[in-house]
């Protein structure tokens, strides 16, 4: 298990977002250790969006304090945070579906060889690459020219973490990359995700699913109007107190008691 008293990855401390008169994020403190799984749950509108896209150099947070391996930042854009090693999958992908899976993988950040000012893509190291870094994830991809929009929802899911794998992240954030899914598809990203984390990365997986949330995660942070509920480990709480902890859980649970079943 990670160790507690390590130098977190990212810390954050009373982090406070407005839009204007809205209260985003009205004080979130939060941190992620190597090799571990965090998950942030909350209903719609409690600020989850919008504590990952300050995490991640989209917004600029009002005030609070945040570090990176023990360092402040103030990240100006998500490349500098890119830089810094904290990549973000977000649920839309920034994948191009007509575009190979070896042209989605490296997009931006392609191979190049020969000498300027004929430098061109090494399209057969990129696809060398592209096979093998699949093929270590499980997935067979037989001709990486392939357009991605060919893949399932698991596999481009996959794909995108592991591309961000590949680029050095250390810090994994994943907005909601199951909530489209079926089961096999969805086991299939759990799978992969956990094992990310046992490579040392430290993982924000959001959510909306307690379920999801229980098979990966180390710890749980829960947020509901801006504000953290509080974070609690594996041990420490069940799935449905997890579930009840959510805006809206004791809500379900007697609607699944009226429905004469669970929700
Ligand atoms: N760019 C913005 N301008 C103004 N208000 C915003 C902006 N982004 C978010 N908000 C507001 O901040 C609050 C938190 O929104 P956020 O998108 O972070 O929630 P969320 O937890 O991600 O919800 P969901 O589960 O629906 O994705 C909401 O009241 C939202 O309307
Ligand atoms: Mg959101």
């Amino acid at each position: 298990m990670t160790d507690p008293n390590s130098t977190p990855l990212i810390e954050v401390r009373d982090l406070v977002k407005h839009f204007g008169s809205v209260i985003a994020l009205g004080g979130v403190s939060m941190k992620v250790h190597p090799g571990e799984v965090l998950c942030l749950l909350g209903d719609n509108g409690a600020g989850k969006s919008t504590l990952i896209k300050t995490l991640s150099g989209v917004h600029a947070p009002t005030s609070g304090s945040f570090h990176v391996e023990g360092r402040p930042v103030s990240f100006q854009s998500p490349r500098a945070a890119l830089d810094a090693g904290i990549a973000t999958v977000y649920q839309d992908l920034a994948m191009i579906p007509l575009m190979s899976i070896t042209r989605n993988f490296f997009m931006g950040r392609e191979p190049l060889k020969g000498f300027a000012p004929f430098r061109h893509m090494d399209m057969a190291h990129a696809d060398t690459v592209t096979r093998e870094e699949m093929r270590r994830i499980g997935i067979d991809v037989r001709d990486p020219q392939q357009a991605v929009g060919t893949l399932s929802g698991g596999e481009r899911q996959c794909v995108a973490i592991a591309r961000a794998v590949y680029f050095g992240a250390k810090v994994l954030i994943l907005d909601e990359p199951t909530s489209a899914l079926g089961v096999a598809q969805t086991s299939m990203v759990l799978k992969y995700i956990n094992q990310v984390r046992t490579k040392g990365l430290g993982v924000i997986f959001i959510t909306h699913n307690v379920r999801h949330a229980f098979a990966v995660g180390n710890r749980f942070t829960v947020l509901n109007r801006g504000k953290t509920l509080g974070t609690h480990t594996k041990d420490e709480i069940d799935i449905d107190a997890l579930q009840n902890l959510m805006a809206g859980g004791k809500e379900l649970q007697d609607l699944g008691a009226e429905l004469g079943g669970t929700v």
